[in-house]
């Protein structure tokens, strides 16, 4: 049965969006299976940008069903105000069309103000958070207080369930963080009404997609984060709260593994991060500003979600490497190679040395990588600018060479490579 997840391999931004994007052409349905309104996937389509937090970025594609899974945290605001987002644009998003899982999470103000309580408290040690409320949503689900979608088809229990929820948060608010207690009677009103707009959408994405895919349609798990982001596999505590890599997608869409035709990795041609956390490879100065960029375009290293300048650095294998090893990746998409553009020379981390040792893989995962120091092989750089190659044979030498030698040193094939913002801009292989 035809499922492809498609994941992050790094911190998040990969440019996810754009493989989605391609691949959701040819699929019969995508799908969000973890995360929040964290995410933010930039699309472009001829002149129109579409930036969605939530709902699946395949949606632009109007023959695709559009499924939001278990595993996904819901900000009901957000939610409705993408779904008008898209349907401005002409693009029909009702019931029939979008199905959202009756066990997602809702993200309530009480979960914001605790994000933010919460980074406030840290201190030095802060996270980072995108303050979207996501932490406090999967603490509550973890610790079984949380709010499933399920309830706003009963009034009586949904407000029920919603006094209960934010006295909880007050007390949290007052006695742990000295902050101010929220109204309780207002935002009751409000997230009534978030439910009626909202019910229509509540389904049974599990049985839905798995019918799906028993009459042999394809659907498309669409990845938020990355790898590094993940709650047990990534940088651990500069993570986020769920689960990013590609079993995540089974345990937040309902599914069995049988179902996995394709783990498609998204990593872009460097290295980037927001918040807080070890980055290994992270350049400053004058290639810090040639990967980042001014800020001008809106494909420059700031984040969709917070604006927030991206830290950057040179791509890191070793990384990768246990990237796709944690996610069973069978194939990559690279992304964003025409930023390479312009360098003398390219740095690429084959290796971290510790003592006398050398590493391919970190040890002990990717939480304590102050005591590694990179190991770069360097690779000579290209001019040209790229943007309307197509074809393998129109990439510069020196660029087919960087990419040769990310393939052996991962021993995956690299199977789309974008090189410009635009839809059009990206060679496929065989
Ligand atoms: P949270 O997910 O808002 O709790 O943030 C936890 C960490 O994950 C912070 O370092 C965020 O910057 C990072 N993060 C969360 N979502 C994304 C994303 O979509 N892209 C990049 N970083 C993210």
């Amino acid at each position: 049965m035809p499922l492809d997840i498609i994941v992050g391999t790094q911190w998040g931004d990969e440019g996810k969006g754009r493989i989605v994007d391609l691949l959701a052409a040819e699929a019969d349905a995508v799908a969000r299976y973890s995360g929040g309104d964290n995410a933010g996937h930039t699309v472009t389509v001829g002149d129109q940008i579409f930036k969605l937090h939530l709902i699946p970025s395949g949606v632009v594609h109007p023959h695709a069903q559009a499924f939001i899974g278990n595993g996904v945290v819901i900000n009901p605001a957000t939610l409705l105000s993408e779904i008008e987002q898209i349907q401005q644009a002409g693009i029909e998003v009702h019931p029939q069309r979008l199905f959202i899982s009756y066990a997602a999470h809702l993200i309530t103000a009480g979960h914001l103000a605790l994000d933010r309580a919460q980074e406030a408290a840290r201190g030095k040690a802060k996270i980072g958070t995108t303050l979207r409320g996501i932490g406090p949503a999967y603490t509550d689900k973890v610790a079984r207080r949380g709010l499933r979608l399920e309830l706003m088809r009963d009034e009586k229990r949904f407000v029920a369930a919603l006094r209960e929820h934010f006295e909880t948060v007050n007390q949290l608010l007052q006695r742990l963080y000295q902050e101010e207690a929220l109204d309780v009677e207002p935002l009751i009103t409000e997230y009534v009404g978030y439910a009626q707009a909202i019910k229509p959408y509540i389904a049974d994405v599990s049985a839905l997609i798995a019918e799906a895919l028993a009459g042999g349609k394809r659907v498309l798990a669409e990845g938020a984060q990355g790898t590094l982001l993940d709650l047990d596999h990534g940088t651990y505590p500069f993570v986020t709260s769920s689960y990013p890599t590609a079993p995540g997608a089974l345990l937040g869409l309902g599914l069995g593994a049988a179902c996995v035709d394709r783990v498609i990795g998204v990593t872009k041609a460097f290295q980037t991060r927001v918040g807080a956390g070890p980055f290994p490879t992270e350049v400053f100065d004058q290639t810090a500003n040639h990967l980042r960029g001014s800020g001008a375009n809106p494909w420059d290293e700031f984040g969709t979600t917070t604006g927030r300048p991206r830290r950057v650095g040179w791509l890191d294998l070793v990384l990768l490497r246990y990237a796709i090893r944690v996610n069973g990746i069978s194939e990559l998409a690279l992304t964003k190679l025409d930023i390479l553009s312009g360098f003398n020379e390219i740095k690429l981390c084959v290796a971290y040395q510790a003592d006398d040792h050398s590493y391919q893989i970190p040890p002990f995962g990717p939480t304590e990588l102050d005591s590694f120091k990179p190991v770069y092989q360097v690779l000579a750089g290209w001019k040209e600018e790229i943007r309307s190659c197509r074809r393998w044979e129109d990439l510069p030498l020196n660029a087919r060479q960087y990419i040769r030698t990310i393939e052996e040193a991962c021993q995956v094939p690299i199977k789309r490579i974008s090189v410009g913002p635009e839809r059009k801009d990206v060679i496929v292989l065989a």
